[in-house]
């Protein structure tokens, strides 16, 4: 009996598969970062019947953009946008939670509006960020004082109340991959001496204070958190990662939240490190949370359906697979074969390898 094709009850939504859409960056909205028409399609095409869909990262705020080409979610003229994106996911009988994140130093100051990156504290790292000149090197990045950090986490319920204005059905948390939060998490980039600094407690707290915020808006069961725990993307790391994680989990746990979202290590943000590595992140986990755990990394139809078997996971996202297959569940669901990604067109562009992937009847006719 196949699980991946078995419902579920995920907060306050039954879902009738557990094929969910990773969230993924596209960098395809409007110039002010509203979300675009061709955007609108891109999830149309993706959503199925109780199938769940995760938006690519929306920004809190204009100085929290790390991608030229990102959608916003940080001015109300954004919302119209995310309401379109919504109303076509819901007519076809799907649901969308919406992914928000401050990008943190992994920015410039061509995308912030001239101000400097911020981070806990200043770690020295070494990426390349898209602006309008193309792909450059990161602007050093400073640390922010507390007052700041409180309007940041601010920023989080703020962007969770435009994200309910659009008629999203719930919000992501994005706390992985090295963005603001995560920096915040984990002690290879957070030195801070003060109250969001130095122990595990003080360092998760910037994350539980930003999904708290989330919860006041939307109540816990349409609130998702995402970590990546051990993940390298960003030049993260963390001195204790199990110790860390597991106190994070513990916590979220007790707020009763809709699902939490863990990126396996075996992926570092789109590549696959190894691809024989066990799904280590959710087996751990999965021991301290009591919800639902959506697990994402390097994922095929087998491996997806013996991580559910296992009882890892109860949800497994698909990132790169699902560029390229619009209709990715009922292709799984069949067995049929997959269409290749094609990564030249991950990052900015137009409709070409964007929204020109045909659904299944159509590429077997081909
Ligand atoms: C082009 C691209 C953009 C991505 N953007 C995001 C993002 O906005 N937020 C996020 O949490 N993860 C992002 N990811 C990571 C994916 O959600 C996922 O964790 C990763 O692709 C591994 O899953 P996969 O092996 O199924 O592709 C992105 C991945 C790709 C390939």
């Amino acid at each position: 009996m196949s699980k991946l094709f078995s419902p579920l009850q995920l907060g306050r939504y039954t879902l009738k598969h557990r094929v969910v859409h990773a969230p993924v960056t596209r960098l395809r909205s409007d110039p002010d970062d509203t979300p675009s028409a061709m955007m609108v399609e891109y999830y149309r095409q993706r959503a199925s019947d109780g199938g769940l869909l995760i938006s690519e990262s929306s920004h809190t705020m204009r100085s929290g953009r790390g991608y030229l080409g990102g959608p916003g979610i940080y001015e109300d003229q954004h919302i119209a946008g995310w309401k379109k994106i919504a109303d076509a996911v819901h007519e076809k009988g799907g649901r969308i939670f919406m992914q928000i994140v401050h990008d943190g130093r992994q920015s410039h100051v061509d995308l912030t509006g001239g101000t400097p990156p911020v981070a806990p504290s200043v770690v020295p790292f070494e990426t390349q960020v898209l602006t309008a000149k193309g792909w450059v090197p990161q602007s050093p990045h400073r640390a922010v004082d507390i007052d700041e950090i409180r309007l940041l986490i601010d920023a989080f319920r703020t962007a969770a109340e435009r994200a309910l204005e659009a008629g999203v059905d719930g919000v992501e948390l994005h706390s992985a991959n090295g963005y603001l939060a995560d920096t915040f998490l984990q002690d290879g980039t957070n030195k801070r001496t003060d109250e969001y600094g130095g122990s595990i407690e003080n360092r998760a707290r910037f994350t539980l204070e930003a999904a708290r915020g989330m919860i006041s808006v939307f109540g816990a069961d349409r609130v998702g958190v995402r970590l990546s725990p051990s993940g390298k993307w960003g030049a993260i790391s963390d001195s204790s990662p199990q110790d860390t994680f597991r106190y994070v989990t513990q916590q979220l746990n007790s707020m009763g939240l809709a699902y939490l979202h863990l990126i396996e290590p075996r992926v570092m943000g789109i590549e696959t490190l190894d691809e024989n590595e066990a799904p280590v992140a959710s087996e751990y986990l999965r021991q301290f949370f009591e919800g639902p755990i959506i697990s994402a990394g390097g994922y095929t139809r087998d491996g997806a359906e013996a991580a559910l078997q296992k009882g890892n996971a109860d949800l497994i996202a698909f990132g790169r697979y699902f560029t390229s297959n619009p209709d990715l569940p009922e292709r799984l669901r069949l067995n049929l074969p997959l269409a290749d990604y094609d990564r030249s067109a991950f990052w900015g562009g137009g409709e070409g390898g964007y929204i020109d992937f045909p659904p299944h009847d159509a590429a077997r006719a081909k």
